[in-house]
């Protein structure tokens, strides 16, 4: 990345010396040498034969260096060649770590310690008595994670057991660190449930034919993790608040990606079989009735042959895919295109991959080995070739998680030597990799789909989603993904009323992908009519908030902020009052029951909004509001300062509520998001007495071009005049740079 440098916010251009370590691992992933594998072999049947049994081996330190200021790394036993940073080909954004500043190691030292035993690595991380841990990937069951046991398994969905999209092994403390294990292995995670006999500070000894307070799950003092392999790279990294530790893992592993704007619009997915016409006949009808979208997904019907996949157009259904992809492109109407990685035999490209495939079939399609170069090289050239050169913008890359029976099984092995766990860890990722590369080549940037995910993957443009489809436990999934350098969407498909429609698409409208995926229920935003003028205008607003979300995203990618914020990472969450704060004494039993709850309901997009979704059956809910005062995104009004409120918002209204000193830029309602060059009117609000600031970011929207500093961050800032009143200023976007908007206007939001 040339801009790996800096945000433009910042001076800061020192380059990190500990950055080659990375790039050498890099390199490798490309490639597993034989001669490397055989020497392994011969290592570890030397250390075989020096454990004497029964001896134990003993409990060491880990041995910390620093990488980046607030990053540490250490290594135990012989990490494996390929792990989950370098499948990712993740490179730290240097400059963006140094602008945040060294810092302390976050834990206590003496604490770390790992232990190799029999071919497999144990590692120990304190846990104080107080402390809450989150993260650990995506989960639609929980944020909290402090008291669980979790085997972190790329899978489509497992409930609790740690078998997930994307089980990333990196968790967040709310005492402000991370600690991140670079292993592309099934990691086994006890999240304060081990009770160690040499525990400091072990938990009271209770009877239970006596004691009513007997706890059959006593909490342990240490996070520990079974790496089963024979070694692991391990990575701390300082907050000093948990959303500073999060910034830090998404910078160390490239920055978050920066979608294209079209990408932040709104996308509907047809129907599996639906032909060039009727996809024509859509797209009309969502202009005619003035409905916005910017992208289109085709679902498995435009291969000429799917499960597994030909990558071909089939020609009944699209003649002529070269003008019917720029015909939709004239209109401002993206392609997206929907895969799963298996090569059919009715393939042009199966001959071809076949020699660099995996043992095992998926619905008898090829599994390529995309670690290695030529296998990577053949699918990439068809694919640009094919799709990416006549126009289309982006993939949905789907049936890379699992569900075991539709996987290759544990037994598979692959012409790279890496073993097929380590492959289903990072499957997704090489996906997501290859076909960014593909269209960052053509300079162009893309936004889509993919079922799997895993750590270091926080620079690709890509989305998870999946067929579970409870809303509640999307909206718990949204949280979750913001610890990880995860994007997940709540999409919609049908409902069983107007009501859930309405409040499926406005969370989805709150969401880092705003679609309605309509593939088997053929379901279109209007489909119930009851609500249809409700759906129109929280999908306009989603348009009208475009330059707040891409500005949200720029931090992402620059300063490492996830664009959803789960409450744990916001500021003032947790803490009650005003601005001098309630003593946790003085707290009522909501307040206190407020803070027992798992935090999985509401959550922040960006610095200032706080959504908190409805689901159908409800006419109210609690907002839990971190500490400050809060205002009513849409009247300006007062709601409450660092309280639990009941909000009694309407069917048509989704809950959103704005910091004090909150700015937010929108643009006109619109049905396509601005294109490169486009220049529109900016409304600026600001909410609440207090003053703020704003630095909005724009480019072209486009290309990779931001990559090479053609970009620009403009500040906002609202002041207390003389006269008591608040006035607005704006600052001169650098000359030269993109800067697509032009007649500001104020509006300042609640009475004074
Ligand atoms: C599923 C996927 C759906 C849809 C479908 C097409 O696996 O989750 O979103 O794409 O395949 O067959």
């Amino acid at each position: 990345m040339i801009d790996s440098t800096s945000s433009g916010r910042s001076n800061a251009t020192r380059r990190f010396s500990g950055n080659a370590g990375l790039h050498r691992l890099c390199a490798q992933a490309e490639g597993v040498p034989v001669r490397e594998t055989v020497a392994r072999l011969l290592v570890l049947l030397m250390a075989l034969c020096c454990v004497v049994p029964g001896s134990g081996a003993d409990w060491q330190a880990f041995s910390w260096s620093m990488v980046a200021p607030g990053v540490w790394k250490a290594e135990v036993g012989t990490p494996e060649r390929v792990g989950l940073l370098n499948a990712a080909g993740a490179e730290p954004r240097t400059g963006a770590l140094e602008t945040m500043g060294a810092a302390a190691f976050p834990i206590d030292a003496v604490a770390t310690r790992f232990i190799e035993i029999n071919g497999r690595v144990s590692l120990r991380f304190p846990l104080g008595s107080e402390e809450e841990i989150y993260g650990l990937g995506l989960d639609f069951n929980r944020v909290r994670q402090t008291g669980t046991i979790q085997t972190l398994h790329v899978d489509h969905w497992g409930g609790t057991s740690g078998r997930t999209h994307a089980p990333v092994p990196f968790y967040v403390s709310n005492r402000g660190y991370g600690v991140f294990v670079n292993s592309a292995r099934y990691l086994k995670v006890y999240v304060g449930t081990g009770l160690r006999t040499d525990s400091a500070a072990p938990p009271p000894v209770l009877d239970r034919n006596r004691d009513r307070n007997w706890d059959p799950n006593p909490r342990g003092d240490s996070v520990e993790v079974l790496v089963p392999a024979a070694g692991a790279e391990i990575y701390v990294f300082a907050g000093p608040t948990a959303l500073e530790s999060v910034r830090r893992f998404n910078l160390f592993c490239g920055g978050g990606c920066l979608p294209p704007k079209w990408g932040l619009g709104f996308t509907h997915r047809t129907p599996t079989l639906y032909t060039d016409e009727q996809l024509k006949a859509e797209v009309d009808e969502f202009e005619r009735r003035g409905f916005p979208l910017d992208f289109v997904g085709l679902e498995p019907g435009w291969h000429s042959g799917s499960y597994p996949c030909t990558f071909e157009w089939d020609k009944d259904r699209f003649p002529d895919p070269v003008r019917f992809v720029s015909e939709m492109k004239e209109r401002r109407i993206r392609l997206n295109l929907w895969m799963n990685p298996y090569v059919a035999p009715a393939s042009s490209l199966y001959a071809k991959l076949k020699p660099w495939s995996g043992s095992h079939e998926v619905w008898n399609g090829l599994v390529p080995d995309y670690l290695l170069p030529e296998p990577k090289a053949i699918f990439s050239e068809h694919l640009d070739r094919e799709l990416v050169s006549i126009g289309v913008s982006g993939f949905k890359i789907d049936e890379v998680d699992g569900f075991d029976s539709w996987l290759w099984p544990d037994v598979a092995t692959f012409p790279s030597g890496v073993d097929s766990e380590q492959m289903r860890q990072v499957y997704g990722v090489l996906m997501q990799r290859m076909t960014t590369e593909v269209f960052r080549k053509r300079n162009e940037r893309t936004y889509g789909l993919v079922r799997a995910s895993n750590g270091g993957a926080v620079r690709f443009p890509y989305v998870i989603y999946n067929d579970h489809y409870s809303h509640q436990d999307f909206i718990t999934a949204l949280c979750n993904s913001s610890f990880s350098g995860l994007l997940w969407t709540p999409e919609v498909r049908g409902s069983g009323s107007g009501e859930e429609w309405l409040r499926r698409m406005q969370s989805v409208c709150f969401s880092p992908m705003a679609m309605l995926n309509a593939w088997s229920s053929g379901t279109k935003p209007w489909s119930f009519p009851e609500v249809e003028a409700e759906v129109h205008a929280v999908t306009s607003l989603r348009m009208r908030l475009l330059p707040y979300l891409y500005t949200t995203f720029a931090q992402y990618h620059f300063e490492g902020a996830p664009p959803v914020r789960a409450m744990p990472l916001v500021d003032g969450y947790g803490r009650f009052g005003d601005v001098g704060g309630a003593q946790p004494g003085e707290l009522g039993a909501a307040h206190r029951a407020a803070l027992r709850a798992d935090p999985k309901d509401q959550f922040m997009l960006g610095d200032s909004l706080l959504v908190a979704p409805m689901f159908a059956g409800q006419t109210e809910r609690q907002v839990v509001l971190p500490q400050g005062r809060w205002y009513s995104f849409y009247t300006g009004e007062f709601v409450g300062a660092g309280e639990v409120v009941t909000v009694r918002p309407g069917l048509e209204t989704i809950p959103v509520l704005v910091r004090d000193g909150g700015i937010v830029p929108l643009i006109p309602a619109r049905t396509h998001a601005p294109k490169a060059g486009e220049i529109l009117p900016l409304e600026i609000r600001h909410y609440g007495r207090a003053e703020g600031d704003f630095d909005l970011y724009d480019d072209d929207g486009e290309t990779w071009d931001y990559e090479r500093g053609e970009f620009s961050w403009t500040r906002f800032e609202v002041r207390r005049n003389n006269a008591g009143g608040l006035t607005g200023q704006m600052t001169s976007a650098p000359a030269g740079k993109p800067f697509q908007y032009t007649n500001v206007s104020w509006r300042f939001m609640t009475p004074p």
